[in-house]
């Protein structure tokens, strides 16, 4: 019974000894892919407080990041790691880019504005952008990375997994929408996926200086 006692006492001992770190977003899609890329690594994930709002007012992908891992960091006192992500479309001048979020009122509406902005050019080429930063409360920027995939706009929404723009955009490689990919092949294929890998050795030599 007291061996029980004493290590549950351990457990938890064990528990607030791991390092805590902050999704700085409110999309449950890109926590999920967060989740899974972090799951080697012994931290305490949590996704930001509901409460936290924050303006994008950052003129690219780098200052959005920077923008919204120092908010999270700033208000929970933790270390955050934010993302920075869009579409950003060829023939239409890089729309939506950083204004992806904001292109319309929900996923089904801005695909639906993105193919019939489209529907009069014959070029589709288009890259997904994403930068993601890792801010402390007491040191601010430690880690600032972009990562992008190359690919193009379908003519009609293909597949059922992911979120956002997902099933119309079709990675150059694979010839397959991030929709029709399941978590492992969005993640070596897709842009956060790939400026993840080079954010983890980073990442994990920061992790390594604390102890
Ligand atoms: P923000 O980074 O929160 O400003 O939002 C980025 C927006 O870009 C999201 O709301 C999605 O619409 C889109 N987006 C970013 N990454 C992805 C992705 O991996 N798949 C599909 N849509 C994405």
């Amino acid at each position: 019974m007291g061996q029980r006692v004493s290590s549950k006492i351990m457990i938890e001992v064990e528990r607030k000894k791991l390092l805590k770190l902050i999704i700085a977003s409110t999309n449950s899609g890109k926590v999920k892919e967060f989740q899974s890329l972090l799951k080697d690594f012994s931290l305490d994930i949590k996704s930001q407080p509901e409460k936290l709002k924050v303006e994008e007012t950052g003129a690219n992908f780098i200052e959005n990041a920077r923008i919204k891992a120092m908010s999270a960091a700033a208000y929970t006192r933790e270390l955050s790691l934010a993302d920075d992500s869009g579409l950003c479309v060829e023939a239409l001048s890089g729309a939506p880019g950083i204004y992806s979020a904001r292109y319309a009122d929900s996923d089904r509406e801005r695909i639906k504005r993105l193919l019939s902005e489209l529907s009069k050019y014959e070029d589709r080429h288009a890259t997904f952008i994403a930068a993601l930063c890792i801010a402390s409360p007491s040191k601010g920027v430690l880690i600032e990375i972009q990562g992008q995939c190359e690919g193009l706009i379908t003519a009609v929404p293909r597949g059922e997994n992911g979120f956002g723009y997902d099933p119309i955009f079709e990675e150059l490689e694979t010839k397959m929408t991030f929709a029709e990919m399941n978590k492992d092949q969005k993640i070596k294929f897709g842009h956060r996926g790939k400026a993840f890998q080079e954010l983890r050795p980073l990442l994990k030599k920061f992790i390594s200086s604390l102890s």
